[in-house]
């Protein structure tokens, strides 16, 4: 690993390039809607391997598979279950990742030794244009380096990739800005192991829906969770973040009187002034900044970051989920 690495806009020329590395079996990072991805051939193991090695990603933590046309499915799974079929019909391309038995194609090292893989099709143009002059599939995991907060700008994954990486692809700020949401099929349900920008209510119109415990409290130690990556350490920061229980004036009021010297506090809807940052007044909104504004606080040097509560329904609940594993699950309640 030692590169240098190219940050070029997204066109004609550098989809060319993009594809051209991949299939060779480099690493190309990549926008999507959702956050920029780090690319390799899915069905090419030296390939992916190197997605851990540039990452330091924990081995047994699976990769999403991305496509671009629904022709590219069947190959990779054993079986499409029928609400999996009318899932695909509705939300796909967009966030939403499902969990399929795996066919033979997909080498152990992509589903972390699961028989099991996950397949999303993303809606960015560029990604699904790169997918499509690659003509196999692509694993991409988040871009950043394994345990900070997810890249949402081609800026953010320099930060973390430059010299691991041939080439950046910068298609703009992802508009969603947090990762998708994964379901997989259990019991006759929609199962949810991570919450996303399709969210329970959306879903609930075509099955039972089951929120995974994991999403909201923190795994024992040693146990089995169905979602490997819910179990790491994730989105952190150097500071310590917190997520305070309280709104508006109790928030503001509870940020003055913390005690802590270095720290910033992000509201929903506040006004910037002191240590006060506005992380949006609508969870869509609050998707979009929240990684961003967790790399700021490094940028700033901050010892402590004070995050007012999101709501926890719609997309709220995939703010949630980010925000408690960035704050090592620690609450403060007023
Ligand atoms: O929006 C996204 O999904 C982004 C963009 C780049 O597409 N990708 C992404 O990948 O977030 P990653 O690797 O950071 O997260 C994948 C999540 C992990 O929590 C992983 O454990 C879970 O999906 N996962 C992958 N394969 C799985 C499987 N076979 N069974 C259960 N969970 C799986
Ligand atoms: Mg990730």
């Amino acid at each position: 690993m030692n590169y240098d690495t190219r940050l070029v806009p997204y066109d004609r020329e550098s989809i060319s390039e993009a594809a051209e590395l991949l299939s060779r079996g480099e690493l190309v990072a990549i926008p999507t809607e959702t956050v920029y991805g780090l690319a390799a051939d899915a069905l090419n193991e030296n390939a992916v391997k190197k997605i851990f090695l540039a990452k330091g990603r924990p081995q047994d933590n699976p990769l999403i598979v991305h496509i671009s046309s629904m022709e590219m499915l069947p190959p990779l799974v054993r079986e499409i279950p029928d609400t999996a079929k009318a899932l695909a019909e509705r939300f796909w391309g967009g966030p939403l990742t499902m969990i399929f038995p795996k066919s033979d194609k997909i080498p152990g090292v992509t589903s972390g030794g699961l028989g099991t893989v996950a397949v999303r099709m993303p809606s960015s143009e560029a990604a699904r244009e790169i997918i499509g002059k690659c003509g196999f599939p692509l694993a991409a995991p988040s871009a950043n380096l394994s345990g900070k907060p997810s890249p949402t700008t081609a800026r953010h994954v320099f930060e973390d990739m430059n010299g691991r990486i041939p080439l950046i692809i910068d298609g703009g700020e992802c508009a969603v800005g947090v990762e998708s949401t994964v379901v997989c099929f259990k019991d006759g349900r929609i199962h949810i192991l991570r919450p996303g920008g399709i969210t329970a209510e959306m879903l609930s119109e075509f099955g039972k829906v089951e929120v995974d415990k994991a999403v909201t409290a923190q795994p024992e130690k040693d146990e089995r969770v169905l979602s490997p990556g819910m179990k790491y350490k994730h989105y952190s920061p150097k500071a310590d973040v917190y997520v305070v229980n309280a709104h508006g004036r109790a928030f503001e009021e509870y940020c003055r009187r913390s005690g802590y010297e270095s720290l910033i506090a992000l509201g929903a809807g506040a006004a910037e002034k002191d240590f006060f940052l506005d992380y949006g007044k609508t969870p869509e909104i609050q998707a979009q900044r929240l990684f961003a504004l967790l790399r700021k606080a490094d940028e700033l040097g901050v010892e402590t970051v004070l995050v007012e509560m999101p709501e926890r329904s719609g997309m709220g609940l995939a703010v949630y989920n980010r925000l408690l594993r960035a704050a090592a699950f620690r609450v403060i309640e007023i």
